[in-house]
This record gives structure tokens, C-alpha cells and sequence, in this order.
């Protein structure tokens, strides 16, 4: 099959494995290992896992599904598949590769800070130990000097493997790469795991994700793990569509779906028991956000044995799951580049990249501003996404998100109509068992969880993060 995405037969995944490790991979990356964990940890623990298992299969998996199909019966980028279907939705594919490309710009930098960690344990984890908020602040985001390594030189690095594995195209890139990588994070996954469980004092930890709490459960809770969810999942912004335009028409979505999924919960459920029973056993201050994953597990490190050594095997999962990440979004703005506006592969992935890293550079740059002016410490949980970084996030995940989810769900069900979508799926001899109940979740459940999510979120002014 050809690489090229332009012109002539369009690029398709090589196989099953392929297709399903490339979505997993675009599916498993910063929300699940440090942002998972830390709702877990605030939603009460073992309550907020069984809320979230619920709504990946009744919510996630319905609106993947809708995703899907919608791109492998366009055969189409997010935008190009709406203006054959129905042109006056265009505009649902234009505001996913919007966000899509809001959250890379921001992504792109954090992935950059994760390289920047790998290197620092490499080279110097007595510095990162001796301050890991100072060095957070200082060597990182440059509170005090110009951040040449976290805004300029590790963000273009992580942006240039991005730009590597895209140019090389679907098959001969994203699915290769992801085949190795997925793989390789896995691995790591369960090597950290044996190593946090097994630390003295994990136990309690443990107990704290196994036990479900039922006065933990209220509106705030259920509303996090709705919208964590989505974006865990990737949904909301026509890549599952794009990257569903490349399954061979035999393949079985329905499946497909319940194992991204599957595996997608899976690493969330590790990291989790990875960062908390660790965070326990230490008596670390667990803090949210971004201080969690690189302020909160210094002090874990400092206190294993070997400690800067599963420091750098930490970072370079974070590293993995961010890049497949990271290449699926670039890829929904590069579909939509080259088969609607007709650039070059190459000039499209190019041409984004530069935008990207230049906005990029402005986000990290404007966290250290912040500290500057003194307001971005946050008295005893530590550090929080400064305001740049609160807009956008608010702007993405709470808005722009499940607005795009609802879209899909809306315009599958009551415009394209789910008889479509079941028809999609079972074309060449494949069956969906679940045809009835999803077309009903489609049409009526999922919408009016998404309304939830958004107004009363919004609304109530119930925090989801
Ligand atoms: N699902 C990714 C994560 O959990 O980090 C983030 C993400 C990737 C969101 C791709 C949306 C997307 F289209």
C-alpha cells in the first residue's frame, strides 16, 4: 500500500495489530499516566475507577464507535468526511482539527518537558533530588533565567520525532512506530508496576484504590470522570474518525473498539497503581497536575533504591505514550491539510509543526511569567497549571471536547442515523451484537450525558480538574 496520502488509493492500516496499537497509541498518553492517577486519587480512589470503567463502556466506547465508523465509511479526513455526508455539519470535522491543533501546541511542550526529565536523570538526578520544585521552576520552565532546554530545545526535539514518524506516512510510519512502541511502553508499564507495589508501605496505597467509598460519590466526581474519559479516549475531535478513514473494510470496528478501549483503561488503571501505592509508600505530598508528574515523583525516586534509574524508565514511558499521542493529533490537521486543501504530505506536517512549536514556545514561556509575578504557587498542593495553561486546557477539555463528542454522537444518531453506522460495521460478513443498544445509546444516552458535562460543569462551576 502506498504511503502517500494524496491522490490515487488512499493509505490504509496493514493489519488488525497495527490499526489497534496505532489508535491505543493515540488513545494511552499524558491523560492516562499523570493526569489518571491524580483524579483517581482526588475522586476517592477505587469509587472513581468503577465510575470511570462504567462510562468507558456505556459513554466511550458508543462515541468511538460513531467516530469510526463515520471515517471508514468517508473514507475521509474529519472535514472532508461531513462535506460528503452532509455538508452543512462541516463545520463539527473544522472545529476537531481546531482543537486537535489547540491541544497539540500545548502537548508538544509538555512532551518536550518529559524529554528534558529523561535527560536530567541521565545526567544529574542529585539536582533534580536536591530541588525538584526548584528545578521544575528553574531548569525547566526558566522562572529565573530564559528556558532554552523546556521552551525551545526539548520541544523541538519531541516536535522533530513527531514530524519523522507522520512523514513517513500511515502505514510505513504511524502503525510501524506505534508496533515498537506500544509494545516497549507496555513493557515499562509492568516493570514500574513491580516496582511500586513492591515498595514497603505500598499496601496502603493499594487499599486506598481497591476500596470504593461511597460518600466520595457526588457530582464532581462523576462529572471528572465523564470528561476524562473523552479525552482519554481521544474522542471529540474527528481523530478516531481520520484514523478509522484508514480500516480495511473487513476489519470488525465493533471489536476493534471494545480493545482500544480495553487497553487504553488498562494503562490508566497501572499508572494508577503505579503513582499511588508509590506516593504512599514514600509519604510524597501526591500535589495535581503537572506538579505530579515532575515535582510529586522526585521525591519518590530519591527514595528507591535505584531511584534515579526508574526515573529515566518513568519518563521514557511518559515519552512514548505522549509521542503517539502527540503524531495521532498532528495526523487529524495533516489528513485535513492534504485532502482538502491539497498540500504535500510533507509541506502539510512541515508547515504545521512550525506553527505549533512557535504558539508552543509562548505556553511554557508564559508559566514562567506567572511565577515570576509570584502567583502560581499553590499553597500546600503544590503547583498548578498556571492561567495560559488553565485557559487552554478549560478551553479544550471542557468545551471544545465534549462539544465535538456530542456532535458526533448527535449527527450520528439523528442525522446520518445509527442503522448507517451498524451497516458500516457489519458490511462483509462482520456482525455487532450490540446494534440495538448502541444505536439507543447514540442517539439518546451519550447526548444527554455530554449536556451534562457541559452545562452543568460550566454552570454549577464544578471543577473537573
Ligand atoms: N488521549 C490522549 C491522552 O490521554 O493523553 C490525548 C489526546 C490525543 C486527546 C489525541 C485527543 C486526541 F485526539
Amino acid at each position: 500500500m502506498s504511503n502517500k496520502n494524496t491522490g490515487g488509493s488512499r493509505a490504509q492500516w496493514a493489519s488488525s495489530l497495527g490499526f489497534i496499537l496505532a489508535a491505543a497509541g493515540s488513545a494511552v498518553g499524558l491523560g492516562n499516566i499523570w493526569k489518571f492517577p491524580g483524579r483517581a486519587y482526588e475522586g476517592g480512589g477505587g469509587l472513581f475507577i468503577l465510575i470511570y470503567i462504567a462510562i468507558v463502556i456505556l459513554i466511550g466506547s458508543t462515541a468511538m464507535i460513531a467516530e469510526l465508523t463515520v471515517g471508514r465509511a468517508t473514507q475521509k479526513n474529519a472535514v472532508g468526511a461531513f462535506r460528503q455526508l452532509a455538508p452543512r455539519w462541516k463545520w463539527v470535522g473544522g472545529l476537531g482539527v481546531f482543537t486537535g491543533y489547540v491541544i497539540l501546541t500545548y502537548y508538544t511542550q509538555v512532551g518536550g518537558w518529559v524529554l528534558q526529565y529523561i535527560a536530567g536523570y541521565l545526567t544529574s538526578p542529585g539536582t533534580i533530588f536536591a530541588d525538584p520544585k526548584g528545578y521544575f521552576l528553574g531548569n525547566v520552565l526558566g522562572a529565573d533565567r530564559f528556558p532554552l532546554g523546556g521552551a525551545i530545545l526539548f520541544p523541538f526535539l519531541f516536535i522533530a520525532c513527531v514530524v519523522l514518524v507522520i512523514t513517513k506516512g500511515v502505514e510505513g510510519g504511524i502503525e510501524r512506530f506505534n508496533k515498537v512502541a506500544m509494545p516497549a511502553l507496555f513493557l515499562l508499564l509492568l516493570v514500574l508496576l513491580g516496582r511500586a507495589v513492591t515498595l514497603p508501605g505500598a499496601g496502603e496505597g493499594l487499599r486506598y484504590l481497591l476500596t470504593i467509598d461511597l460518600k466520595a460519590l457526588n457530582g464532581s466526581t462523576l462529572l471528572a470522570a465523564l470528561g476524562q474519559a473523552f479525552y482519554s479516549l481521544s474522542l471529540g475531535m474527528g481523530i478516531m474518525c481520520t484514523y478509522g478513514s484508514y480500516v480495511k473494510k473487513t476489519e470488525d470496528l465493533g471489536k476493534n473498539t471494545a480493545m482500544i478501549c480495553t487497553l487504553d483503561t488498562l494503562v490508566a488503571l497501572i499508572a494508577a497503581f503505579i503513582i499511588i501505592p508509590a506516593v504512599f509508600a514514600t509519604g510524597v505530598e501526591p500535589g495535581k497536575g503537572a506538579s505530579f508528574a515532575f515535582v510529586s515523583l522526585a521525591g519518590v525516586f530519591e527514595q528507591m533504591p535505584l531511584g534515579a534509574f526508574f526515573g529515566v524508565l518513568f519518563y521514557t514511558l511518559l515519552f512514548f505514550a505522549a509521542l503517539t499521542s502527540a503524531i495521532s493529533l498532528l495526523e487529524g490537521t495533516v489528513a485535513y491539510l492534504t485532502e482538502e486543501k491539497g498540500l504535500s504530505r510533507t509541506r502539510a506536517t512541515v508547515l504545521s509543526a512550525v506553527g505549533m512549536f512557535l504558539i508552543g514556545v509562548v505556553y511554557t514561556l508564559s508559566q514562567a511569567h506567572y511565577n515570576i509575578r509570584g502567583i502560581w504557587l499553590d499553597g500546600a498542593s503544590g503547583l498548578t497549571f498556571p492561567v495560559f495553561g488553565d485557559f487552554l486546557e478549560f478551553l479544550t477539555d471542557r468545551l471544545l471536547i465534549p462539544v465535538g463528542a456530542l456532535a458526533y454522537c448527535i449527527f450520528v444518531g439523528w442525522v446520518w442515523g445509527p442503522h448507517r453506522g451498524v451497516a458500516e460495521i457489519e458490511r462483509e460478513g462482520v456482525r455487532f451484537p450490540f446494534a440495538k443498544p448502541w444505536g439507543l445509546l447514540v442517539k439518546y444516552v451519550v447526548p444527554a450525558a455530554i449536556f451534562i458535562i457541559l452545562f452543568a460543569g460550566m454552570v454549577m462551576g464544578l471543577a473537573l480538574s
